[in-house]
């Protein structure tokens, strides 16, 4: 099990698979990129599975979500996903996509045994989703979209982060459009995670200004505590039901008392949290030919570690080193 100093236990494994990005999102990532992580430095796909399987098996972890960068960019997805799938005990598993690409292999990933797919969406506007994406693959997004629903990768959710100025006049229409596409929308806080560290709290959209916003067309009903679990989004019910919104407030709602979460970069780091500072180093243990009890005891250390917050409302908050894009969302 991988429980810390406050009592929680982490069930849910968030994998990143690549930090590379075929998107250049302003709140993620500078329009020429990043320094990528180089080749060798990477976990194989062998690697990958192995790590999964000790989690699954001798620690506890009963959700597997892939995230990037961007996953599908990774040629081994398929395969890596098809073998996770046939551990046991099996767990859930999940995939975290800006949606290019998922057109072709949304098909492929079901049969190979994903249960789900999260897709970031952010404006209707394909002038808007260039202008904050940096690249023109708006219709791409919307078929991939498309693709996961009709594939069964379901419920389908949507991510969408707000910015002023931009896309914050948006939210109404975004959900009137999840809800006829039977997509489940969840808004998210802007986080200081961006490559650039240009963020700051007082340009961001929060979480009272979605609901207010989403208010002046829909009625909203709170989901209640109980639904929510460990998830980092409330919900609420559209206009009485059956449809749901959700909102992730990271920044002005802090969910850390319910997190349940451990995380696993492309370069086989633990990160205990989303703003840890420090990780700890799997992969040298991994090449160094660690047996799996040794993984495990080096895994369990780690997240007895965890803070009990992202320390985000700390006056001595420093943002993590690494861009959300090279820690997995
Ligand atoms: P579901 O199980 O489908 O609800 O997944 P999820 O919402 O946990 O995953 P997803 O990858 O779609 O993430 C949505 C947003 O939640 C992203 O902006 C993530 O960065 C954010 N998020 C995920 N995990 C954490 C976390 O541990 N802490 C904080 N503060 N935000 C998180
Ligand atoms: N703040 C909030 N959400 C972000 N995402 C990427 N960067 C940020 C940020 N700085 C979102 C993406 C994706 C999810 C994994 O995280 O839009 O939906
Ligand atoms: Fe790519 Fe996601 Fe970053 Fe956008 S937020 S640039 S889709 S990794």
């Amino acid at each position: 099990m991988l429980i810390d100093t406050y009592g929680r236990v982490a069930t849910d494994l968030r994998v990143s698979l690549t930090d590379r990005c075929n998107l250049r999102c302003t709140y993620c990532m500078p329009e020429e990129g990043l320094q990528w992580l180089a080749k060798p430095d990477l976990l194989t796909d062998d690697e990958i599975v192995r790590l999964i399987t000790i989690a699954v098996r001798d620690l506890g972890i009963e959700e597997v979500r892939f995230t990037g960068g961007e996953p599908l960019l990774r040629p081994g997805l398929v395969g890596i996903v098809e073998r996770v799938a046939a551990l046991t005990p099996r767990p859930q598993m999940s995939l975290t996509t800006n949606g290019i690409g998922l057109q072709r292999t949304a098909r492929a990933l079901r049969d190979a045994g994903l249960d789900r797919v999260n897709v970031s969406l952010d404006t209707l506007r394909p002038d808007v989703f260039q202008a904050l994406t940096r690249r023109k693959r708006h219709a791409d997004v919307l078929d991939g979209l498309a693709a996961a629903r009709d594939a069964g990768l379901t419920p389908v959710k949507v991510n969408t982060v707000l910015m002023p100025g931009l896309n914050d006049d948006e939210a109404p229409d975004l959900l009137a459009w999840a809800i006829a596409q039977d997509y489940e929308l969840r808004f998210i806080e802007q986080m200081p995670l961006d490559a650039q560290h240009g963020w700051k709290r007082d340009g961001m959209i929060t979480a009272g200004d979605i609901l207010a916003s989403l208010r002046t067309r829909f009625e909203l009903t709170p989901e209640g505590q109980e639904a929510r679990g460990a998830a980092p989004a409330e919900r609420w019910l559209v206009d009485g039901g059956p449809h749901r919104v959700g909102v992730i407030a990271s920044v002005t709602r802090p969910f850390c008392r319910a997190c349940d979460r451990t995380r696993l970069t492309a370069d086989g780091q633990i990160r205990t949290c989303l703003f840890a500072t420090e990780e700890t180093d799997l992969r040298g243990a991994l090449r160094s030919g660690a047996p799996d009890d040794e993984i495990a005891r080096i895994w369990k250390l780690a997240m007895w570690g965890k803070k009990a917050g992202s320390g985000l409302d700390d006056p001595s908050f420093l943002q993590p080193d690494r861009p959300m894009s090279a820690i997995g969302g």
